[in-house]
């Protein structure tokens, strides 16, 4: 075990751990920024989706070893009164179902839009599909990606 050092949400915080343990377990069990969904553990359906540096990241395999320097961003940190134009274009599409994966559709496509503030269909459906929906709210997630897209222009 070791002592790391690491930027979550604009706040230093020190965690006592093992140089492999997952993000996804330090932001949960030691940060307790549960808004963080651990799905398949593998990197394969996105539900732990953080930024890191900007990016989309898989929480569950990213090691904390590995995050010197390096600036985290979850789903409690993507806007202040969740207001980001993802968050309000997800409320008025009403795109959940269960909810379990919609923290990290959000943080995914919120990613995307840092790119390309105009994405099209196709660059939607490449940028989310590793982000898993056992609900099928496909649909609704494009439409409202669309909706923040214009949101963020105008
Ligand atoms: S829990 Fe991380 S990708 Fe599934
Ligand atoms: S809303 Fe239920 S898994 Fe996506």
């Amino acid at each position: 075990m070791a002592s790391f050092q690491l930027q979550v949400n604009g706040r230093q915080h020190t965690v006592d751990v093992d140089a492999d343990t997952p993000l996804l377990w330090v932001l949960r069990d030691e940060l307790k920024l549960n808004g963080t969904k651990y799905g398949c553990g593998i990197a394969q359906c996105g539900a732990c989706t953080v930024h890191i540096d900007g990016m989309p990241i898989r929480a569950c395999c990213f090691p904390i070893g590995k995050l010197a320097g390096k600036n985290v961003t979850t789903i409690e940190g993507l806007s202040v009164h969740d207001d980001h134009p993802v968050q309000l274009a997800w409320q008025e599409i009403d795109v959940p179902q269960c909810g379990y994966c919609q923290t990290g559709q959000i943080m995914t496509a919120a990613a995307l839009l840092d790119r390309n503030p105009d994405p099209s269909d196709e660059c939607i459906l490449r940028a989310m599909k590793g982000n898993l929906c056992r609900c099928g709210t496909y649909p609704r997630i494009k439409n409202a990606i669309k909706e923040a897209a214009q949101t963020k222009m105008s």
